[in-house]
């Protein structure tokens, strides 16, 4: 299920913001004592902003944020997925339902909207869900010290 965050969310995000493994390829992960105590008690809520819920419990996030600055030129402007799933939740393929779930909100509330997706060339189950979500290479490109990829959803054509 995709809903607001909520306040009771409060310990799987510093769960899925401190997690290692989560972070392998997205720059390392933050130190939980700085969480702890950086945190607000209330999530930010804006549209785009969900969580994933599997049986009553946060299992990740998802988020479509139009990226005004973004490193590659072809990107900005464009509305950016981003997604973060705790561990002990990967390989069920809740990430690729969940994503689909939120474009097809996206296609409900901006009608053919392209969207955009970078993720490091190394990080196999991302590049995976973004061919399975139907994103196709714009570019590859080097930054943050690792290669990157650039991926795009055309927007989806009307039904004749
Ligand atoms: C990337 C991530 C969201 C995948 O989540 P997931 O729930 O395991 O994904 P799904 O189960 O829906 O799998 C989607 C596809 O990717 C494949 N996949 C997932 N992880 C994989 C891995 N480590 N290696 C190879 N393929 C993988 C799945 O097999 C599936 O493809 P298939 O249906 O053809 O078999 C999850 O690993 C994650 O949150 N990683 C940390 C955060 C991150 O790196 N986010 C990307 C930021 S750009």
């Amino acid at each position: 299920m995709l809903r607001e965050p909520e306040t009771r969310d409060r310990a799987a995000f510093i769960e899925l913001l401190a997690s290692p493994d989560v972070h392998t390829y997205l720059g390392g992960p933050r130190p939980r004592d700085e969480l702890e105590r950086e945190m607000p008690e209330a999530p930010e809520r804006w549209p785009g902003s969900f969580v994933v819920e599997l049986d009553g419990a946060m299992i990740g996030r998802i988020l479509l944020r139009r990226a005004t600055e973004h490193h590659r030129p072809a990107a900005a402007g464009k509305v950016d997925l981003g997604y973060l799933f705790l561990p002990r939740a990967w390989g069920f393929g809740y990430a690729a339902e969940a994503c689909a779930a939120a474009l097809d909100w996206l296609e409900g509330v901006l009608p053919g909207e392209p969207v955009v997706l970078a993720t490091q060339t190394a990080n196999v189950g991302s590049m995976r869900l973004a061919a399975k979500l139907g994103f196709t290479e714009v570019e590859r490109f080097r930054a943050w010290d690792a290669d990157q990829w650039l991926g795009l959803r055309p927007p989806v054509l009307p039904s004749a």
